[in-house]
C-alpha cells in the first residue's frame, strides 16, 4: 500500500462528485473549513470503537438511524428532538425486551451528501443535473438550484454543529433519563397497538426503577440512568469536505475525520482502488462499509485488508443491504469468507436500500413488510451460520411522515403517500413503523439468548 495522507485520495479515481464551476471559491471555502473547530473529539470516536467491539463480541447491539438526507429546509429543533426520542424509544425496547445494551448512532449532524443512480434528472422533457444533497446543490428543479455551490458546505457545517450540540444536550441534559421513558412516546403514536405495547413496557420499567430507588440507585447517584452516549455518523461521500475536517489527534498523533464519530462508504463508491476507500483507510474512526447484492466475497476480504489491516474489533461495520429475499442468497458467502479468514467485523442490516420501489402513483416508497422480511432473514442467516447479527441501520424519522407503505398498527396506504411525504431523498420509516421494527428485533434477540 502506498503512503496515506489526508489528500492521497486525490490521486485515485473518484465517483459521485460534483463539478464546481467556480474553483477559486471552492478553494476559499475549503481553506476556511480547515480552520473551523472539529465537530467531534477523537477520544469520543475511540470510545465508540470500544463499544462497537462489544457488539462484535455479541455483548451489545448497534442501533443506527436517522434521515436519508438532512436538509436545510427541514432544520428545526423539533425534528432533531423527535428523531432522538424515536431512537431512544427503540433503544429502550431493545435493551429491556431484548436484554442487551444498545449503542446509539444517529444518521444526523452531517448526513447531507447523496450518491445518485443517474447524473441527471428529466421531468416533462426537461433535463437537469441530479440533486446531490443540500451540502452540494438545491433540490428545486431549476437550472440555478442544481449548480453545485461550495458555500453550501459552510451552511452544512453550521447546521451539523448546531445539531450535534443539541444532541449532546439531549443525551446528557435530562432528555435521555430513563425516568422519561413515557415521554419518549411521540404524540401521534398514541393509541395504537404498538404504542400500547410500548406503554406496557414503560410501566414495567417504572416498577424496576422504583425497586432500584429503594435500593439507593437513582438518576442522582447513577449516571447511566440519567445520561446516554449518542454518536453521529454520515456517508463520507463528499471528500473535499471530509478532508477539511481530517485532523491529527494531539493525544495519540493519529488521524481522525472529526466531522462525525463514525463514517461509512456507500455501496456505489466502495471500489478497492477508488478514492473513498483510500480516504477512509487512513482515519482512525469506526467505519462502515455498505454491501449490496454485487459484493464479491474475495473483494470483501480485500476491502477488510485495506480498511482494517490490524483486524481491530469495532473498526469495521459491514452494513448489508441486499433486499428482502436476496439476503438469504447473497449474505452466507460473505459471512463464510469472513469466518474463513478470521476477520473481526460487525454485521448490521440496512433493510431499506434494497427495498425501494415506485408506487403506482409514482412515489419512491418502501413496503414495511419487505423491510421486516429482510430484517428477519438477516437474523435467520446469522443464526444458521453461527455468527452474530449485531445491528440495524435505518432511514427513519420521529415525524408522522407517510413515506413507507404498510405497518401493522398505523397503516400507510399508497393513497396516503402524498399527504406527508417530506423526504429529500429516500423514504423513511415513521416513528410508529420504526417502533414496530424495534419490537420485532427485540423478540429475535430474546429468542437468540435462550
Ligand atoms: C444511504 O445510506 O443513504 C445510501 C445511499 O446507501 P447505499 O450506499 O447502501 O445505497
Ligand atoms: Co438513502
Amino acid at each position: 500500500m502506498s503512503i496515506w495522507s489526508p489528500t492521497s485520495w486525490r490521486e485515485k479515481p473518484i465517483l459521485q462528485q460534483p463539478t464546481y464551476p467556480n474553483k477559486d471559491e471552492l478553494e476559499r471555502v475549503l481553506k476556511e473549513l480547515k480552520n473551523y473547530p472539529p465537530l467531534v473529539f477523537a477520544g469520543e470516536a475511540r470510545r465508540l470503537k470500544e463499544q462497537l467491539a462489544d457488539v462484535v463480541n455479541g455483548e451489545a447491539f448497534l442501533l443506527q438511524g436517522g434521515d436519508c438526507a438532512e436538509s436545510f429546509s427541514e432544520f428545526h429543533a423539533d425534528n432533531i428532538r423527535d428523531t432522538f426520542k424515536a431512537l431512544m424509544q427503540m433503544a429502550v425496547v431493545l435493551t429491556y425486551a431484548g436484554g442487551v445494551p444498545v449503542v446509539k448512532v444517529g444518521r444526523l449532524g452531517g448526513q447531507f451528501a447523496k450518491p445518485r443512480s443517474a447524473d441527471t434528472e428529466t421531468i416533462d422533457g426537461v433535463t437537469l443535473d441530479a440533486y446531490r444533497g443540500d451540502i452540494i446543490n438545491g433540490v428545486e428543479f431549476t437550472k440555478e438550484a442544481r449548480v453545485p455551490d461550495p458555500k453550501r458546505m459552510i451552511q452544512a457545517y453550521n447546521q451539523s454543529a448546531a445539531t450535534q450540540n443539541l444532541l449532546r444536550a439531549f443525551a446528557s441534559g435530562g432528555m435521555a433519563d430513563l425516568h422519561r421513558v413515557h415521554q419518549w412516546n411521540l404524540d401521534f403514536t398514541n393509541k395504537n397497538e404498538v404504542s400500547e405495547k410500548y406503554e406496557k413496557l414503560a410501566k414495567e420499567i417504572d416498577n424496576s426503577l422504583q425497586f432500584m430507588k429503594a435500593c439507593g440507585i437513582t438518576s442522582k447517584t447513577y449516571r447511566n440512568l440519567r445520561e446516554t452516549d449518542f454518536y453521529t455518523s454520515h456517508e463520507a461521500l463528499l471528500l473535499p469536505y471530509e478532508e477539511a475536517f481530517t485532523r491529527k489527534d494531539s493525544l495519540t498523533g493519529e488521524w481522525y475525520d472529526t466531522s462525525a464519530h463514525m463514517l461509512w462508504i456507500g455501496d456505489r463508491t466502495r471500489q478497492l482502488d477508488g478514492a473513498h476507500v483510500e480516504y477512509l483507510r487512513g482515519v482512525n474512526n469506526p467505519i462502515g462499509l455498505k454491501a449490496g447484492p454485487s459484493m464479491d466475497p474475495d473483494d470483501l476480504i480485500r476491502l477488510c485488508d485495506a480498511l482494517n489491516p490490524n483486524n481491530e474489533a469495532g473498526r469495521l461495520n459491514i452494513i448489508v443491504r441486499m433486499g428482502a429475499n436476496k439476503v438469504a442468497e447473497g449474505m452466507p458467502k460473505l459471512i463464510r469468507a469472513i469466518e474463513r479468514e478470521g476477520r473481526k467485523v460487525l454485521w448490521s442490516c440496512d433493510p431499506m436500500h434494497g427495498n425501494t420501489i415506485k408506487s403506482s402513483n409514482n412515489y419512491k416508497t418502501r413496503p414495511v413488510d419487505a423491510v421486516l422480511t429482510e430484517m428477519k432473514q438477516f437474523f435467520q442467516v446469522h443464526k444458521s451460520e453461527g455468527t452474530y447479527a449485531g445491528g440495524v441501520h435505518l432511514e427513519m424519522t420521529g415525524k408522522n411522515v407517510t413515506e413507507c407503505i404498510g405497518g401493522d398498527s398505523f397503516i400507510v396506504t399508497e393513497g396516503d403517500l402524498s399527504s406527508r411525504y417530506h423526504t429529500h431523498c429516500d423514504p423513511r420509516l415513521n416513528a410508529n413503523q420504526a417502533l414496530e421494527l424495534a419490537f420485532l428485533i427485540a423478540d429475535t434477540l430474546k429468542e437468540g439468548r435462550k
